[in-house]
């Protein structure tokens, strides 16, 4: 498979193409240290092979803010060295930091903007990303990720919403991309040649008069020209639509672009993966091969594989399924697809991350504050004697399942469904053996079967299936009801 082909990245060799995107964890306290909890964090992706592990973004000056990473100063360098030797200790995975500046936010609304930076604030700005990547590197990590995504100080100069009207002109392509030409200047001055140097960066704005896919192509062939060593996409995530809760700090993923940015259940998967192909192909056809990530609800080996060969990206992101199960790339080289854990983007994990709490998976078991351990006891759950009796009825627009419980260490029950005769998909996991199943159209014939899972992964056989026709509603009867 593709996804198992090797990657050089200015000389970091990733072993498989799947990479966890930065995802905040709320683990390191406000101190902003490695401590016990971020390190095993990240050695579990790295038990679950993933190819290059990012490292939730980290502040390179010391605004206030909730728990969040910091290596805005030499005092945190001992703590990402543990971490970065930790992860090499315990397979071939990469690891980089996102290194990241954010602005002000209040509790009253009001947020800083790029406009109210002084030069000489613009000035230290681009010292503390050069600083924070020399302390990266001395760290032991493997590169840096710059991040210039979401509603963040550098993707605020990027933006087609940029207000500047000086050398950092948002009027202008250029003057929106002078920032970031000197924080990767200065970066690659600081870090030398050899170091790898990725950026993030948003395929889309996904707010009113932001930008689209046609003004990433631009900032991406930037980035190549500028000697990136990787770039990574993300969509949406923006301040200017976020939704202001009394007393509370804007939180930018609150908004249609924040939808956008951690797309949920009510998402078709891959909803950003032309995105990403059309960059790519845009960047190749100029001359640049600088691997390209598409992130965004994948989850499917079929799917990634797929992406990869169609060459429609080079790497494969996964946030929120790397959550879920990180053996995710251990199990699809070993042939074990069907003991993934599959996300169900319910985004327990994004309101975690939203209200400054530990940011766990809902998938695992409850007490749990990490994946699962690798290692599985005892048998996969199984059905008890007279099997799971799945059952059916539809009643006032839903359709009611329930069905016997497993014995075993049952951690869930994944519920499978296709519509007419079309393909099984699936599409809820639940932690008890019951499920309402609210969007069903009348006129369809929808199938079920569910199948127990443990923390592992392994799952039970299917039940037995059911099968339900929908009455279709008769112009009529809708007549009368009105
Ligand atoms: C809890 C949480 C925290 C996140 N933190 C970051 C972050 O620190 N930096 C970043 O670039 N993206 C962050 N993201 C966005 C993810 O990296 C990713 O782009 C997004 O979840 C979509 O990918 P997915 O569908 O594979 O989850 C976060 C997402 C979640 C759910």
């Amino acid at each position: 498979m593709k996804l198992f082909e090797p990657l050089d990245i200015n000389g970091m060799r990733i072993p498989n193409r799947v990479l966890v995107p930065a995802m905040v964890t709320r683990l390191s306290g406000e101190d902003g240290h490695v401590n016990q909890d971020i390190i095993d964090r990240y050695v579990r992706y790295a038990q679950g092979e993933v190819g290059l592990i990012v490292v939730e973004a980290m502040a390179i000056h010391s605004s206030k803010s909730g728990p969040l990473l910091r290596i805005s100063d030499n005092a945190f360098v001992a703590g990402h060295a543990d971490l970065a030797r930790r992860v090499h200790e315990t397979s071939g995975s990469k690891i980089v930091p996102q290194i990241i500046h954010f602005m002000k936010v209040a509790r009253s609304g009001w947020r800083q903007t790029i406009d109210m930076l002084s030069v000489d604030e613009i000035d230290l700005i681009v010292q503390q990303f050069a600083d924070a990547a020399a302390r990266a590197q001395d760290a032991g990590y493997d590169g840096v990720e710059l991040h210039s995504a979401h509603a963040y100080t550098l993707a605020s100069f990027v933006s087609k919403r940029n207000p500047r009207r000086d050398a950092y002109s948002g009027r202008t392509m250029e003057g929106r991309l002078h920032m970031f030409g000197r924080v990767m200047a200065a970066v690659r001055k600081q870090v030398g040649d050899d170091f790898p140097v990725g950026a993030r960066f948003l395929a889309e704005e996904c707010i009113k008069d932001g930008y689209t896919v046609e003004d990433a192509k631009l900032i991406a062939l930037r980035m190549a020209q500028l000697g990136v060593d990787y770039i990574s996409l993300s969509v949406g995530g923006k301040f200017e639509d976020a939704v202001y809760r009394e007393g509370q700090p804007l939180y930018p993923y609150t908004g249609y672009s924040g939808d956008r940015c951690m797309p949920g259940d009510w998402y078709p998967p891959l909803p950003h993966a032309h995105l990403a192909a059309a960059i790519k192909s845009f960047i190749n056809e100029k001359g640049y091969a600088v691997p390209v990530v598409s992130a965004g609800k994948i989850s499917d080996p079929v799917d990634a594989e797929g992406l990869l060969q169609a060459g429609m990206a080079d790497i494969i992101g996964m946030a929120r399924q790397l959550l879920a199960d990180p053996d995710w790339p251990k199990k699809v080289r070993q042939g074990r697809t069907d003991e993934i854990v599959r996300c169900i983007y319910c985004n327990v994990c994004k309101t975690l991350d939203e209200n400054f709490k530990e940011v766990h998976c809902f998938l695992w078991p409850k007490h749990l504050r990490q994946a699962p351990p690798v290692e599985t006891v005892g048998d996969a759950p199984a059905w008890p004697k007279d099997g799971a009796r799945l059952q059916a009825r539809f009643k006032k627009g839903e359709i009611k399942l329930d069905w016997s419980r497993a014995a075993g260490d049952v951690a869930g029950y994944d519920v499978y469904r296709a519509e007419d005769d079309g393909q099984v998909r699936c599409v809820e996991a639940v932690k008890g053996a019951r499920y309402r199943d609210m969007s069903v159209l009348g006129g369809i014939t929808y199938t079920y079967y569910v199948r127990a899972y443990d923390a592992a992964g392994r799952g039970s056989v299917p039940s037995n299936t059911v099968r339900l026709t929908l009455p279709l509603p008769q112009l009529a009867d809708l007549e009368e009801v009105c």
